[in-house]
């Protein structure tokens, strides 16, 4: 097969690109290791920057972002059992929204379908080569056992954290920057009303919980444990007894509770290669970085790299100027460390370290103070949770 881009992953990064030179004229090969079904029903994150909502209003992609989903205008941030809530609208003027990510997956792999354009699912084998060269190549195998070649002008890895395409670039012209995190997440999903109107991140002493939510029947909630926790080892009376001891306070706030339908520990981590880019490859999202799941910004963060690669594509390839692809890596990475930053905060703020010193503990609750005592500390708080301008 012959194409303008061959793009690995198709993830949301991925279709969103794909659907973006789509509109531009730009014809493009999606491939993905899994299959539909597989990538619709693994739970993600649910939040969502405006501009990531913008970009899903591009036309053709009918979204139902405003319709299934809904915006919030804060969160609340209970310390030790006492509510802050934070309004963004007047802290900062934007809002988020709640929209799960394997909703946005569906919406873009049907606006894929409707462009008559080929994705195909399932492969193995995947193989980059050539990346050095003006026509690279991507080689993999069909679910039907057929061997697939994509020759391409460019080729984008959007295939997230354990893709192939990352270590095509030469060990010796990447760099990976890492950090590990003694935590992990146990998430649930549980067939409840929503407990809050806005989502609640608490930290207390038994340590961080998150009540966040899917719908008016399904809530998704989180609670810090050990890397290595087992989810057999939970029952659901010890969930709830848990996430609501995490969450008590004088206020009487009391979680409501039901059937638990969903248990997954999610691991922890953060990571970024730079360049972002090598020859006629580029990388966008999880292939190129990773953030811990607090503050949700890891398919924002994916976005965000497809808003900056996109129009430079574009312009290469229908206007043959290529300086904003050359500058890719170096726009979308100054943006990429903001956010590694605020999740690392986040996370810092939020969690309690059974590894560290105490006095690393109460240093945290100290910065946690600092920041939602102050007007300007809230405002710089839902100014990273909002998100910062994408390019
Ligand atoms: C969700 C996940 C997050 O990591 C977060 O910060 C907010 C919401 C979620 O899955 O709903």
């Amino acid at each position: 097969l012959q194409t303008d881009v061959a793009i690995v992953g198709a993830g949301p990064a991925g279709l969103m690109l794909a659907h973006l030179l789509h509109v531009a004229g730009i014809d493009s090969v999606v491939i993905d290791n899994r299959s539909h079904d597989d990538i619709a029903t693994t739970h993600r994150a649910g939040i969502l920057e405006a501009a990531s909502v913008r970009m899903l209003e591009t036309p053709g992609i009918d979204s139902r972002v405003h319709t299934a989903g809904h915006r919030h205008d804060g969160i609340d941030i209970r310390v030790d059992g006492i509510s802050h809530p934070l309004h963004f609208p007047d802290l900062v003027g934007e809002s988020v929204w709640l929209y799960p990510q394997n909703e946005i997956f569906v919406d873009l792999a049907a606006a894929r379908a409707r462009t008559g354009r080929p994705t195909f699912h399932s492969v193995t084998d995947t193989r980059l080569s050539a990346i050095d060269s003006e026509s690279p190549s991507v080689h993999a195998v069909t679910e039907d056992g057929e061997q697939l070649t994509i020759t391409a002008r460019y080729v984008v890895g959007a295939d997230g954290s354990r893709g192939p395409s990352r270590a095509s670039i030469p060990d010796s012209t990447r760099q990976r920057y890492f950090h590990e995190y003694p935590f992990a997440w146990f998430g649930i999903l549980c067939e409840a009303p929503p407990s809050h109107e806005v989502l609640v991140y608490s930290r207390s002493p038994r340590g961080f919980a998150l009540i966040s939510q899917r719908s008016e029947s399904v809530q998704r909630m989180y609670f810090q444990t050990p890397p290595g926790t087992d989810a057999a080892d939970w029952s659901d009376d010890r969930i709830w007894s848990e996430l609501q001891a995490r969450v008590a306070g004088p206020d009487g706030f009391e979680l409501k509770t039901g059937p638990i339908i969903d248990k997954t520990v999610l691991p922890f981590r953060s990571a970024v290669t730079e360049p972002m880019q090598h020859g006629s490859l580029f990388l966008a999202g999880d292939s190129a970085h990773t953030v811990p799941p607090t503050g949700a910004k890891g398919l924002n963060l994916a976005f965000a790299d497809v808003a900056v690669l996109a129009p430079a594509l574009i312009a290469a390839l229908r206007d043959a100027d290529a300086e904003a692809l050359a500058g890719y890596s170096q726009t979308a990475v100054a943006r990429v460390w903001k956010a590694q930053n605020f999740s690392y905060q986040m996370t810092r703020m939020l969690h309690t370290d059974e590894t560290a010193d105490p006095f690393e503990t109460k240093r945290s609750l100290g910065e946690l103070r600092s920041i939602l005592g102050s007007e300007h500390g809230r405002r710089y708080l839902a100014e990273c949770y909002t998100g910062w301008p994408q390019g």
